[in-house]
């Protein structure tokens, strides 16, 4: 199993480094194109191997060479937001970012499920599923577990109990219309909608939605690394291990939910293959209506992207 990630960023490099620690991987590659940066991280974290008992071999290349053959390969590369950004703002810089590195890390591993990071992430995830010409469950994008793993600390940290025994949903877009679904999100079985006032859910849906923003206010200089790279590694495992877990990622759609040509959050089966199947989980009219505006919201910002 060899994985590669593109971008040595914090995102990129904490990608790397997590998937290392839990040893997914015989050989990690981590590429990016400032020379000196993915060479002396990736070789920091193989010297921290012996000491973290994992026989996974790490490499740093700014070119493609060492990255062939991969089984993943995940994007991560890009500019991220500053305060008072969108990230619907990077698309322009990112999609010639993201385009590239598809086409140069396809050329090389031509049978690879590619795990998109990028933001604004359903753009990306659109840019490198057209790019690369792969099948749609070949190209997943990381969103929906990042904004669940969000919603999930909140919820915990209001009942004070173990995060370990709340659950979340987050579908939609990786944006300003993400749907949170209060009535999917349970403690131990337990809808938070039976545990919470209204105005408490609705605080914690709204702090969900803005946990970008609130991390991208503290750094000022970049976003969140620490969560993106936990839930892009969670995609990895059930793919390296084809556990088949029940994940909210951003997929390509054709149909499910009545909806089109789109990438938007959805709960998928990830295996081996990469998305083993769509589900899909019955929404009230509120919610396919809260959907459907996401996924437009998508689909405008693809209308107007250039690949
Ligand atoms: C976030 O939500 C960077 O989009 C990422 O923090």
């Amino acid at each position: 199993m060899k994985i590669t990630v593109v971008g040595a960023g914090h995102v990129g490099a904490t990608t790397a480094q997590r998937l290392v620690d839990k040893e997914l991987a015989n050989e990690v590659v981590l590429i990016d194109v400032l020379e000196g940066i993915p060479q002396g991280k990736a070789l920091d974290m193989y010297e921290a191997t012996p000491v973290e008992k994992t026989d996974t071999r790490v490499v740093g290349t700014n070119t493609y060479d060492a990255t062939a053959d991969s089984e993943i390969v995940i994007i991560t590369a890009g500019i991220a937001r500053k305060p008072g950004m969108s990230r619907d703002d990077l698309m322009n810089t990112n999609s010639g970012i993201v385009k590239s590195c598809t086409e140069s890390a396809v050329a090389k591993s031509p049978q690879s499920i590619i795990i998109v990071v990028s933001n604004p992430l359903d753009v990306m995830s659109y840019v490198a599923l057209k790019v690369s010409g792969f099948e749609r469950h070949r190209v997943i994008g990381m969103a929906g577990i990042l904004d669940a793993a969000r919603l999930r600390t909140f919820i915990a940290a209001e009942l004070d109990v173990s995060v370990e025994d709340v659950n979340a949903f987050v579908l939609g877009g990786h944006g300003d219309s993400m749907v949170p679904l209060p009535r999917y999100s349970t403690v131990a079985g337990i809808p938070i909608t039976e545990l919470l006032s209204q105005a408490t859910v609705d605080r914690l849906v709204k702090r969900t939605r803005d946990g970008g923003i609130e991390i991208v206010n503290y750094l000022k200089t970049g976003s969140a690394y620490y969560a993106p790279s936990s839930s892009a590694v969670l995609m990895a495992e059930s793919i390296v291990k084809d556990k088949k877990r029940i994940l909210p990622c951003a997929a390509y759609l054709q149909g499910e939910y009545g909806l089109h040509e789109t990438y938007v959050g959805v709960p998928v089966k990830l295996g081996r293959k990469g998305i083993d199947e769509i589900i899909q989980i019955k929404l009230n009219p509120e919610e396919q209506v809260a959907l459907n505006k996401s996924a437009n919201a998508v689909k405008e910002l693809i209308a107007k992207v250039k690949i």
